[in-house]
């Protein structure tokens, strides 16, 4: 990718990231309604603690690509980033990954402690279904239904939830030649592709666009695990805002510790080039979405 191409999609996501952080300010007020004082500093404190965003712009950019105003998509762009939040909370739990740093911040039990982290999790759980749906307006019905639906099949038993489980039980890669790549599928990347279906089934799209977009958004999840298992082994704290070296340290299946780092690297490469001839003719080559793959393989965090 050229230079040009490059510093395009680094500014539309910087763009996208801008404006659900201007969300999550102006939207900050209302979601606080009713909540217990100590429990929304805690989801918030990890909800703006940071992060790339890159769950809402994917389905703000798949809104987009569907004929939906990017306003109109946004509480769902919420909604999945609150539950990406939600999960990375869990994950940081002493009885999980056991990570004090988390987006450059002590994590959120190491600010507020186990109980309420445990807690702040499910409340993102559940607000971020209930919030997208009290806020989405302007839409077909049937559409948001459909998008609901995608969302919450993928974030229970036979998406992420799924996928930590699976993660936490090293001794099954013995047995099954591609584990690590089933758990990446559940735990990462079935919420990346809600991410992208969502927005594509908010603007009413068909089954046969629905497919591209699925295979594009399952190959571009896996090279972003497989990048996160990378960055683990090769970057530093001050660069991630977690904690690097901790799946070798806490005998993680990682397509680093299973492959090896210069397999690990073509794996990547294999899943981003495959995400973007997924949207080979539907999308035109230079299409943020089509660029985005292997501009993600060459993240640092
Ligand atoms: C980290 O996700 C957890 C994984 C699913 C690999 P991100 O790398 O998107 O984390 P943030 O949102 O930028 O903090
Ligand atoms: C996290 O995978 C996946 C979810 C949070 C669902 P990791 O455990 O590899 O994520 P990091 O490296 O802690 O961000
Ligand atoms: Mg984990
Ligand atoms: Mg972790
Ligand atoms: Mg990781």
């Amino acid at each position: 990718m050229n230079g040009e191409l490059r510093a395009y999609v680094k500014g539309e996501l910087e763009r996208y990231r801008l404006a659900v952080e201007d969300y999550i300010l102006g939207t900050s007020e209302e979601r606080a309604a009713g909540v217990p004082r100590e429990l929304f500093e805690s989801m918030e404190y990890s909800l703006r603690a940071g992060g790339k965003r890159l769950r809402p712009a994917l389905c703000l950019a798949a809104a987009k690509r569907a004929g939906v105003e990017e306003e109109k998509a946004m509480p769902m762009a919420l909604g999945l980033e609150m539950l990406h939040t939600a999960t990375l909370i869990h994950d940081d739990l002493p009885c999980m990954d056991d990570d004090d740093m988390r987006r450059g911040k002590p994590s959120n039990h190491a600010k507020f402690g186990e109980t309420l982290a445990l807690l702040a999790g499910d409340a993102l759980f559940v607000q971020s279904l209930e919030f997208p749906m009290a806020k989405l307006k302007g839409i077909a019905p049937a559409n948001v239904l459909r998008a609901m639906h995608i969302f919450a099949r993928a974030i229970g038993p036979s998406g992420v939830c799924g996928g930590q489980v699976l993660d936490i039980d090293a001794a099954k890669a013995k047995d099954e030649p591609d584990y690590v790549r089933r758990i990446a599928k559940l735990k990462t990347g079935a919420l990346i592709q809600a991410a992208v279906l969502t927005g594509t089934a908010l603007g009413g799209a068909d089954d046969a666009a629905l497919s591209k977009y699925a295979d594009y958004a399952a190959h571009l999840g896996s090279a972003f695990q497989i990048v996160d298992d990378i960055l683990d082994v090769t970057s530093t704290a001050e660069e991630l805002g977690k904690t690097p070296g901790k799946d070798e340290r806490d005998g993680k299946v990682t397509h680093v510790t299973v492959y090896g780092l210069e397999r690990a690297r073509e794996m990547a490469a294999q899943e981003s080039e495959a995400a973007k001839a997924a949207l080979a003719g539907i999308l035109p080559e230079d299409d943020f979405l089509a660029l985005l793959p292997e501009y993600l393989v060459h993240r640092t965090k």
